[in-house]
């Protein structure tokens, strides 16, 4: 059993209200015309940064510092926050077999160090490890969805995009291949078109690749096409129930064949579609193949199989709850098709959603967060609902819901919906900041944590005016916090979970914006970047301050900072605190 009982920390005292700020999608870049951050005004965070140099540093959110395949992936809000619950890059050692820790210590540039424990893969290489060995294809997920194969449809609906952060397209093109070797006779793709953490316009490329696999597997005799298709914004893939008819509109797509668009072939949909003005992929409207009688290819039905090969779980919940659910009120199914239907991850370890999966998902335990509430630690988190779940869900490991409920409060505040965040930039920021305010006045917390989501959803349309007034709403947020924090004498601690607003333009190697005919491209994903991190507060003892051996830092140091901020000292496994108290 895990022992909680965490240690006094020798020199820094208890009882002290720390607010955790995490503002989404904040990295730290030259400043420039495509800097939104820079750009806006934003007094309070550059404050932070001109005040005492010991108190403000960076630390790495990108690559395998939060446990990402390899240093050329973006960050996202998963892993970083994931990191920055856990405090420590997470392992899956256990679960893989010597000859595949070789194969990972080969081929990623994970550290090792010497124990196991500390090779670190998240769902996106636990998936790559079980296509590369096949282990895919021999586990209870595969099996049960394969009694389906010789009589009905095998269903895959997804993001297609190489982004890495939800999906991606090489692993589709694996499984593909892995069912067409497995006795599959019929097979439908539901896409779902990204440019969210792909560049707009890249969905065309993916169809592509996608029909060409198709065409492979159609001339070994099977059945197999592309059946619907949306964007991801629109259709499908919401996340932490914001708006239940994105996910209806994939239903009726995707089961029921129905959608106000038709066509023939899907390469002729998503071009067609991106015609229109102002059209882009992560919006494109929900269409449906049809054959030459007007009638759809793919339409789910009794008997078939269907997988959802998105791993990362937020925007999945939905769309199993109501693949899986019996009883189910969210929007009217109109036919609920008995089928087998399997996630390439399991998305919700509480809820066991959905119950059958192709790959096991990472399991991170002993998290800062379970810690702190065994330990006293009165919690308070908050965001609005496009992020609610990432300072709970994501930050409690993957988990829902409280570890004791009589010692956390989770308030959740309602996102706009039905609108494309640059169309509101200051989002619920206020509001949030006012929730977290009230927490921390109210002295029934000792941690009061906040994501503040305006650089990164508004980041995501690519409208960089708006995403200055978003990061300018952002900063006015924790500068209410922070005031609190000085009423009560209490301490902040605030960072971000991975860069977006500092960087709206793809660019060369050289770092100069990238031109397609004449134009630049804006950069509507995440980056590379690292991210601030800046400790105050009156309840700061004094000779607090980072410590400058550890240079590399990551998202995944920060648990053990806020832990010893709040007194105790962190389990030895976790990466090692940023902070040091000099002697005076
Ligand atoms: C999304 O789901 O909105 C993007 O793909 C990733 O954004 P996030 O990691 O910041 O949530
Ligand atoms: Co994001």
């Amino acid at each position: 059993g895990v022992s909680w009982k965490l240690a006094d920390h020798p020199k820094l005292p208890k009882g002290k209200t720390v607010a955790m700020v995490v503002l989404d999608g904040w990295g730290e870049a030259k400043p420039n015309e495509f800097n939104c951050i820079a750009t806006a005004e934003t007094p309070c965070m550059d404050s932070l940064k001109k005040g005492a140099p010991e108190k403000w540093r960076l630390v790495r959110a990108h690559g395998t510092a939060v446990g990402l395949p390899t240093e050329d992936d973006m960050g996202n809000s998963e892993v970083g926050h994931n990191a920055l619950g856990a405090g420590r890059i997470f392992a899956q050692g256990e679960k893989l077999r010597t000859d595949l820790l070789i194969d990972v210590i080969m081929n990623s540039c994970v550290m090792i160090e010497t124990s196991w424990s500390v090779i670190v893969h998240f769902s996106a290489k636990l998936v790559d490890l079980a296509l590369a060995s096949g282990k895919i294809f021999e586990g209870e997920g595969f099996n049960y969805i394969k009694e389906s194969f010789a009589n009905g449809t095998l269903h895959l609906i997804g993001l297609l995009s190489d982004g890495g952060v939800h999906s991606r397209l090489d692993q589709v093109q694996l499984l593909l291949k892995g069912v067409g070797e497995r006795g599959v006779k019929r097979v439908r793709v539901h896409i779902l078109t990204d440019g969210r953490d792909v560049l707009d316009g890249s969905s065309v490329g993916f169809v592509e690749t996608l029909e060409n696999d198709l065409a492979k597997l159609r001339e070994k005799g099977i059945d197999a096409k592309i059946a619907s298709g949306g964007g991801r914004m629109n259709v499908t893939m919401d996340r932490y129930e914001n708006d239940w008819n994105v996910v209806k509109r994939g239903w009726d797509a995707q089961v029921l064949g129905e959608a106000p668009h038709k066509f023939t072939n899907a390469l002729e949909a998503v071009k067609t579609l991106r015609a229109e003005p102002k059209a882009n992929d992560q919006y494109l409207p929900p269409f449906v193949i049809v054959d030459e009688n007007g009638k759809p290819v793919g339409p789910i039905v009794d008997g078939d199989a269907v997988v959802t090969f998105n791993f990362r779980a937020d925007r999945m919940v939905m769309i199993a709850k109501s693949l899986e659910y019996e009883n189910f009120d969210k929007f009217d199914r109109v036919r609920v098709p008995k089928i087998r239907y399997a996630g390439m991850l399991e998305y919700d370890g509480e809820l066991k959603l959905p119950s059958h999966y192709l790959v096991s998902p990472p399991e991170i335990d002993r998290t800062s967060g379970e810690y702190l509430v065994k330990n006293g630690v009165r919690t308070f988190a908050c965001s609005e609902t496009v992020k609610f779940g990432h300072v709970t869900f994501f930050w409690n490991g993957n988990r829902s819901g409280y570890f004791n409920a009589d010692l956390e409060e989770y308030v959740e505040i309602p996102s706009d919906s039905g609108i494309t965040f640059n169309e509101q930039p200051k989002m619920k920021a206020l509001q949030i900041a006012e929730k977290a305010r009230d927490a921390i006045l109210s002295r029934k917390f000792d941690q009061v944590r906040v994501n503040l989501p305006n650089g990164d959803m508004v980041g995501h349309t690519g409208d960089i005016e708006a995403t200055v007034v978003a990061c300018k709403a952002a900063d006015e947020a924790v500068k209410i916090i922070l005031d609190a924090i000085e009423q009560v004498g209490g301490i902040y601690v605030v960072t971000a979970d991975h860069g977006n607003a500092e960087d709206m333009v793809k660019r060369d190697k050289s770092g100069k914006p990238l031109l397609k005919d004449g134009k630049i491209q804006i950069l509507t994903s995440h980056t590379l970047e690292p991210v601030p991190i800046a400790i105050g507060g009156p309840g700061l003892i004094p000779g607090v301050r980072f410590r400058n051996d550890v240079p590399s830092g990551g998202l995944a140091n920060v648990a053990a900072t806020v832990i010893n901020l709040h007194g105790f000292e962190a389990p030895s496994d976790y990466e090692p605190t940023l902070i040091e108290v000099a002697d005076k």
